[in-house]
């Protein structure tokens, strides 16, 4: 039977993510149901595994609602320190807290801190001197942004593979229902590209369309088309590139901001590329 939720006071959300599972998440969640169990406190607690709570540096992990406190490097002796306290004194275990609300800052003693894209100066033979930031090459980040060049048209044009550029001035349609692929399709352009991670043994077809490098370029140069989003696969090998042209401020700005999260009017640069 279901849990009965109307009754529920507590829920502890133990994440079960990769890093969590890592930093053996399994034998604090154990100890945590056990003890719920042997207290009598099943019924009206509820215990859910979540996948990554976007604090792996933290890892373990927890949520305890009502609340929303946050714990961290949860080990089976915090776990049930911490089912204690929830669920007899209906107070955290402070010493135990990642985050409570009203907080404004985490108390973590693992973070984790990412640098920025920047441009830097390049020169390539087929561009001449341009400017080429390493961006992010995630589903999280890729999936939004063919939504914004694809499903209502911008005008960009396309370079898949090795083949010329092409125009795009129709809507397409930009799927990700499947496990690690993405496919943008409608008359102009048919192209799948896989986005998610994928494990070790999937089929060879799939991991050469596997977004592993993701470049914002910026050519010195006149051209109609000076901005661009390429994509390589983990060989290096070249997948896509979107051209936005010179004067498509619209679509530049978005790249900066939502993708590059820099300000159009203090673009990182760094002119040293050693
Ligand atoms: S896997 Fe648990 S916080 Fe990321």
């Amino acid at each position: 039977m279901g849990k009965n939720i109307p009754k529920v006071t507590t829920t502890f959300q133990f994440c079960d993510g990769g890093s969590c599972q890592k930093a053996k998440s399994e034998i604090a969640v154990r100890e945590a149901r056990a003890y719920l169990r042997n207290e009598g406190l099943w019924d009206n607690t509820h215990t859910i595994k979540t996948r990554c709570n976007g604090r792996c540096e933290d890892a373990p992990t927890w949520i305890v609602q009502p609340g929303n406190f946050w714990y961290k490097n949860l080990t089976p002796e915090k776990a049930v320190a911490i089912m204690k306290s929830h669920t007899q004194e209906n107070q955290p275990t402070e010493e135990y807290l990642l985050y409570q609300e009203g907080w404004s800052v985490l108390l973590t003693e693992n973070e984790k801190t990412v640098s920025p894209p920047v441009f830097k100066c390049k020169t390539e033979e087929i561009h001449g001197e341009i400017l080429i930031a390493r961006a992010f090459a995630s589903d999280q980040h890729l999936y939004p942004l063919f939504q914004y060049f694809f499903q209502t048209p911008r005008p960009i044009a396309v370079q898949v593979g090795e083949d010329s550029m092409l125009n795009i001035d129709q809507p397409h349609q930009v799927d990700y229902s499947d496990k690690y692929e993405v496919k943008i399709t409608g008359e102009q352009l048919k192209l799948t590209l896989a986005i998610a991670g994928i494990p070790k043994d999937i089929p060879e077809e799939i991991a050469d369309r596997k977004v592993s490098v993701a470049e914002v370029i910026w050519l010195k140069k006149k051209a109609i088309f000076t901005k661009a989003l390429r994509l390589k696969n983990k060989k290096g090998k070249h997948l896509v590139t979107m051209w936005i042209k010179e004067e498509d401020n619209k679509t530049w700005e978005h790249i900066l901001k939502i993708y590059l999260s820099m300000s159009p009017d203090h673009i990182r640069i760094v002119e040293d590329d050693s």
